[in-house]
């Protein structure tokens, strides 16, 4: 069901209205306390990269799962499900509650009509981006150039976690803020002993400060049994990314590099390049959605949890 009437503005000069909108559409109560809890304990530094945007990219095309931000979760499309959800980040969108100057928006980056008119109809701020973005950091990169507005950071919400808590956003933004000789920011969380084979459940170590050093579909660390150490605390990477915005600027230019090639993951191209990544770790209960029968799982825990 829709939550407010759709805007035919495509450009995000509406975006305060189309927060609003969502806020309101939503409990108003719940979100209030949220965002009182949220800003006393994420007192943002002010100054360093103080202004953030979130840009869910989202296209139709996609050789697993097409459609899939348009796929319905307990009767609503992933992509408002999922919107929704980032619109409680309590930096990225409670603040909005409570004062007005935490405000930033949350917008859809995508390049098809189907998807911009499904946004819009929930209250979404769209921005639409060429067909040619070859992956999310680049329609990331395009949409925070037609954005007309400076951030310092931009998170990548990926579509493939569509209930990212909103802290989660949160601590991706603040991890840049802490951390000025990082440019990129991403979280993790425990790994399940029974997704340590799989290969769509990416790894990750980090050095003692939270620094980032290589991420793997296999499993890092190996033990010398060669197998699963049950009492090791693996980490699993969630699909979402914080980006400096100058560097955002470069990344999509910066060539392919050998370790991301060969194990098909993105953010090694950070790595290999020699730049700094700052890495949160999460209480997360991971359920992606890569497959559409992944669907099916995912509603399975929206109602166990009393998720609507
Ligand atoms: C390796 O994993 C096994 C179980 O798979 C465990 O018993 C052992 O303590 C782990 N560590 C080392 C150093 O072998
Ligand atoms: C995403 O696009 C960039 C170029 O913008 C490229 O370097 C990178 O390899 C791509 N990543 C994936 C996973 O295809």
């Amino acid at each position: 069901m829709p939550i407010c009437a759709p805007s035919s503005d495509s450009s995000a000069s509406s975006a305060s209205g189309g927060r609003a909108w969502i806020v309101h559409g939503l409990a108003l109560g719940a979100a209030a306390a949220a965002a009182a809890a949220a800003a006393y304990l994420y007192r943002r530094p002010s100054g360093f990269r103080s202004r953030a945007v979130g840009i869910i990219p989202a296209r139709f095309a996609s050789s697993r799962f097409e459609g899939k931000p348009l796929a319905h979760i307990l009767g609503k499309p992933m992509i408002q499900v999922e919107s929704i959800y980032a619109v409680f980040s309590p930096g990225l969108g409670c603040g909005v509650v409570h004062d007005v100057s935490l405000f930033v928006p949350i917008v859809v980056a995508t390049d098809d009509e189907r998807i911009a008119d499904c946004c819009r109809g929930f209250g979404a701020d769209v921005i639409m981006t060429s067909e040619s973005c070859r992956n999310g950091s680049e329609r990331c990169c395009e949409a925070l150039k037609k954005l007309g507005k400076r951030y310092d950071i931009v998170v990548n919400i990926q579509g493939d976690e569509p209930l990212i808590e909103p802290e989660i956003i949160d601590g991706v933004v603040m991890a840049l803020q802490r951390a000025p000789d990082a440019v990129f920011s991403t979280a993790v969380t425990s790994l399940k002993p029974e997704d340590a084979s799989d290969t769509n459940r990416v790894k990750c170590v980090v050095d003692n400060q939270g620094y980032a050093i290589y991420f793997s579909r296999g499993l890092i660390p190996s033990n010398k049994s060669g197998k699963v150490n049950p009492n090791y605390p693996y980490l699993l990477h969630l699909g979402i990314s914080g980006f400096d915005s100058k560097f955002l600027m470069i990344y999509p230019e910066l060539p392919p590099t050998p370790l991301q090639l060969e194990e098909d993951l993105e953010q090694l191209k950070v790595l290999e390049n020699g730049y700094r990544m700052k890495v949160i770790k999460v209480d997360h209960d991971a359920h992606g959605v890569d497959a559409p029968e992944d669907v099916e799982k995912i509603e399975e825990l929206m109602r166990a949890k009393n998720i609507q």
